[in-house]
C-alpha cells in the first residue's frame, strides 16, 4: 500500500459498537484531497469523525496508536492496469513541436503512473494509411510503405531523443493491425450498422475529413485563385461524389449524449466536453467509412469488397484497440484506456470513435485528454506560413529535459500557447539551473558539506518553542514541502503539468529562501550547538530536495536522476510511495541520514547564455556536465 504520508491520531476512543468490529471516535487533524486509510475506512474530511477501523483482533495487540495513511491518489491494487495513448502521427511531413508536446504530456502521466505502482501501457506510433500520404509517397518518388518507414523512424528517433518512454510504436501498416480493423469492420457490419451507400460533399484532404456546407468557406489560394476551405483547419476541401460504405452514425446521437452525460469527466478540460455536447445538439449524418479503391490503394481493403479501401480515420482509431490486443483479448487494458489528442481531432475522438466502438459493443475511452495548440508569432505552425518549430533541433539546443520542461511548464491544456526561444531560456534558467541546481550546488557542495553525507537532524533545535532554532517561516516550508506530493500528484492526474511544475517550483524558491534565511556558511562549526544546527540545516534542505527530484521524475527524469543519485537515492527509493518527507520531524526513522551523498558530477542544469539579438539564437548550446 502506498503511504506517502502518515498521520499518527492520537487521544482517540474505542468504541465497539459491533460485537467484532471497532470504530474510534477522533481528530483527524488536516483535510485530504484524495482519501484518508484508517484500517478499511477512507474519508477525506477533516476534524471529528468516528471511523471503523476494523476487525477487533487487528488492534487488540497495538491500541494506543492508530496510524491513518494519508493516500496522496486512491491506492492502485496489483491487478490496476492503466493505458494511455498519443494520436498516431501523420508520415506526411516530419515531426514538429506540437506532435512532440502530445507526446511528452502523455509520456508524463505514464511515468506518474508507474511511479504510482500502475501497470502502465503507452503506446504511440504512425498514422500511414490514405490519400494524403499516397500523395506524399508519390511526389517523393518513393514506394508508399518505404515511405513511411522512413518517416516513421524519424518520429522513433524523436521519441527516443525526448525520451518518450512508449511501451508500444504501432503503424496502421503492421500486419497485427491490418487484421484488428478487418476484424473490427466485419463486427459493425455484422450488426449492420455498415450499408453500401454513396457520399456527396466536401472533403479536405489534408484532415481526411468530411464537411457540411457549414463548415466550409470561400477563400483565395496562394495564386489568387477561387477556392473553398474548412472553416476549422483553414485546409483546401473538395467536392466529392462516390459510391461506398456509409457507417449509421445518425443512430448514436442520443446513445453518446447519455455517455456523456453519465461521464461529465469523460472529456477533459470541461470546455471540450460542452463543445461536443454543443455539436450533439445536431442532428449527425451517416459517416462515409470507405473509399474507391481506384482513387485510394493505399490502405486496408475493405472485407468482402476489395474495390473499397476503409476511411483512413477508421483504420486509424482502431489502433487503440490493436494495442490493447483485438482482436485477441483486449478486454482489461481496453478498460482502462485514457486519449491524449490535440484539440483538433476532437470530433473524430469524441463522436465518431466512441459512436464505432459503442456499435461494436465495446466500451468508449475512459478519458479524451484534450490540449490546445502551440502557435509561433500567434499563428498555427504550418510549413508554407515557415514557422514549424523543428523539436529535434530545440532538444539538441536546450537539452532533452530542457525542452521537456519548457513544454509542460508553458503548455496550458485550455489555451493555446505561442513558443518563443527567449521564452524557453528564460524558464530554464530562472528554474532549473538557477533555483534549483543552485539549491542543490549549494547543499552538497564541499565547502558547507565536507563529510558529503546527508547529515544528520536534530528535532529538539527545529521544534518552535524554547530550545528550538526554527522560525515560523521554515514551519510553514515543512508543512508546504509536505502537502506537495498529493498537490502535485493531483495535477499530473489531471493533466495539468504546468500546474505541478509551478507548484514545485514555488516550494524550491522557499527553500532557497530557508537556506538564505539561516546563512548556513556563517554558523561556527567549532561550536557543538551551531554543528548540530547547520547538520539539521543541510537534513531540511536535503529532504526538500530529495522530494523535489521523486517529484519531478515523470517531466524531467534525466535532471530528476542526476539529482536523486546526486543525494544518494537509490533507484529502489524512488516510487511514490517512498514519499515520506521528514520523516526525522514525526519522530520516525530517516533511512538516508548519514548516508554517503552520491558522487558529484557537476552542475544540474547548465545556464544558458541569454539571446544574441542579432540572429535570435543562443550564444553556445546547453551541455550537461
Ligand atoms: N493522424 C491523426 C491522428 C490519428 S489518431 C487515431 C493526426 N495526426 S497529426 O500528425 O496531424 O497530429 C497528431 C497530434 O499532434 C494531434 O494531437 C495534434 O493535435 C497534434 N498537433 C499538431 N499540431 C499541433 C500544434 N501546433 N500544437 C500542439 N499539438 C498539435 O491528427
Amino acid at each position: 500500500m502506498r503511504n506517502p504520508c502518515r498521520f499518527i491520531i492520537r487521544n482517540y476512543s474505542v468504541v465497539p459498537r459491533l460485537p467484532t468490529r471497532l470504530f474510534a471516535q477522533c481528530h483527524v487533524p488536516q483535510a485530504c484531497p484524495q482519501r484518508l486509510d484508517v484500517g478499511h475506512m477512507s474519508t477525506h474530511q477533516a476534524g471529528p469523525q468516528m471511523l471503523d477501523v476494523g476487525r477487533m483482533s487487528a488492534y487488540q495487540g497495538n491500541p494506543h496508536r492508530l496510524v491513518v495513511r494519508h493516500m496522496s491518489t486512491p491506492a492502485p491494487s496489483d491487478e490496476e492496469h492503466f493505458f494511455i495513448t498519443t494520436p498516431i502521427f501523420y508520415v506526411n511531413a516530419s515531426p514538429h513541436l506540437g506532435h512532440l508536446y502530445s507526446a511528452v504530456t502523455a509520456d508524463c502521466l505514464h511515468r506518474y503512473k508507474l511511479l504510482q505502482g500502475f501497470k502502465s501501457k503507452f503506446s504511440t506510433g504512425t498514422d500511414e494509411h490514405g490519400l494524403k500520404i499516397q500523395q506524399a509517397a508519390e511526389s517523393a518518388g518513393k514506394d508508399p510503405l518505404i515511405f513511411c518507414t522512413d518517416v516513421s523512424e524519424r518520429f522513433k528517433r524523436l521519441f527516443v531523443q525526448c525520451n518518450i518512454s512508449y511501451t508500444d510504436y504501432i503503424r496502421t501498416s503492421d500486419p497485427v493491425h491490418r487484421r484488428g480493423v478487418e476484424r473490427f469492420w466485419t463486427v459493425l457490419q455484422d450488426k449492420g450498422l455498415i450499408y453500401k451507400g454513396s457520399y456527396e460533399g466536401w472533403y479536405s484532404m489534408q484532415d481526411e475529413s468530411f464537411l457540411t456546407p457549414s463548415q466550409v468557406v470561400d477563400a483565395l489560394d496562394s495564386s489568387g485563385k477561387d477556392i473553398k476551405i474548412s472553416l476549422d483547419s483553414g485546409h483546401k476541401v473538395e467536392w466529392m461524389k462516390e459510391d461506398n460504405y456509409m457507417f449509421r452514425l445518425s443512430a448514436f446521437r442520443r446513445p453518446l449524449l447519455a455517455w456523456l452525460r453519465g461521464n461529465p469527466g469523460a472529456i477533459r478540460p470541461e470546455r471540450f466536453y460542452q463543445d461536443v455536447l454543443q455539436w450533439l445538439q445536431e442532428e449527425l449524418p451517416d459517416l462515409s467509412v470507405s473509399r474507391q479503391r481506384s482513387r485510394l490503394q493505399w490502405g486496408v481493403p475493405v472485407p468482402g469488397d476489395p474495390q473499397q479501401t476503409v476511411y483512413v480515420w477508421l483504420d486509424a482509431l482502431v489502433n487503440y484497440l490493436t494495442v490493447a490486443g483485438y482482436p485477441d483479448a483486449h478486454a482489461q487494458w481496453w478498460s482502462s484506456a485514457h486519449h491524449v489528442i490535440g484539440k483538433d481531432i476532437l470530433k473524430f475522438h469524441a463522436i465518431y470513435w466512441p459512436a464505432f466502438l459503442l456499435g461494436a459493443g465495446l466500451p468508449p475511452p475512459r478519458t479524451i485528454c484534450v490540449h490546445s495548440h502551440w502557435t509561433v508569432g500567434g499563428k498555427k505552425m504550418s510549413k508554407s506560413v515557415g514557422n514549424v518549430v523543428d523539436p529535434v533541433e530545440k532538444s539538441g539546443r536546450f537539452g532533452t529535459d530542457g525542452l521537456r520542461y519548457f513544454l509542460l511548464r508553458q503548455g496550458v491544456p485550455d489555451s493555446d500557447c505561442d513558443y518563443n526561444d527567449g521564452k524557453v531560456l528564460k524558464v530554464l534558467n530562472a528554474e532549473l539551473a538557477d533555483s534549483l541546481g543552485g539549491l542543490l550546488n549549494r547543499c552538497t557542495a564541499p565547502a558547507l558539506n565536507p563529510a558529503q553525507r546527508y547529515p544528520p537532524f536534530c528535532p529538539e533545535l527545529f521544534a518552535a518553542g524554547s530550545g528550538g532554532r526554527a522560525t515560523a517561516d521554515d514551519q510553514r516550508l515543512l508543512e508546504a514541502v509536505r502537502a506537495l506530493p498529493a498537490v502535485v500528484g493531483r495535477h499530473y492526474e489531471g493533466l495539468h503539468a504546468y500546474k505541478a511544475l509551478e507548484a514545485v517550483s514555488s516550494c524550491v524558491r522557499l527553500t532557497n529562501g530557508f537556506v538564505q534565511r539561516h546563512a548556513p556558511w556563517k554558523l561556527d562549526r567549532g561550536d557543538e550547538g551551531d554543528r548540530r544546527w547547520l547538520d539539521t540545516l543541510l537534513h531540511v534542505a536535503l529532504e526538500c530536495l530529495r522530494t523535489y527530484g521523486l517529484l519531478l521524475q515523470p517531466a524531467v527524469p534525466e535532471t530528476a536522476d542526476r539529482l536523486l543519485c546526486r543525494l544518494g537515492v537509490g533507484p529502489g527509493e524512488r516510487s511514490w510511495r517512498a514519499l515520506s518527507f521528514l520523516p526525522r520531524a514525526r519522530g520516525m526513522a530517516c533511512p538516508f541520514e548519514g548516508r554517503a551523498l552520491g558522487a558529484d558530477c557537476g552542475v544540474l542544469f547548465s545556464r544558458l547564455e541569454p539571446l544574441d539579438t542579432d540572429d535570435r539564437k543562443p550564444k553556445r548550446t546547453l551541455k550537461h556536465a
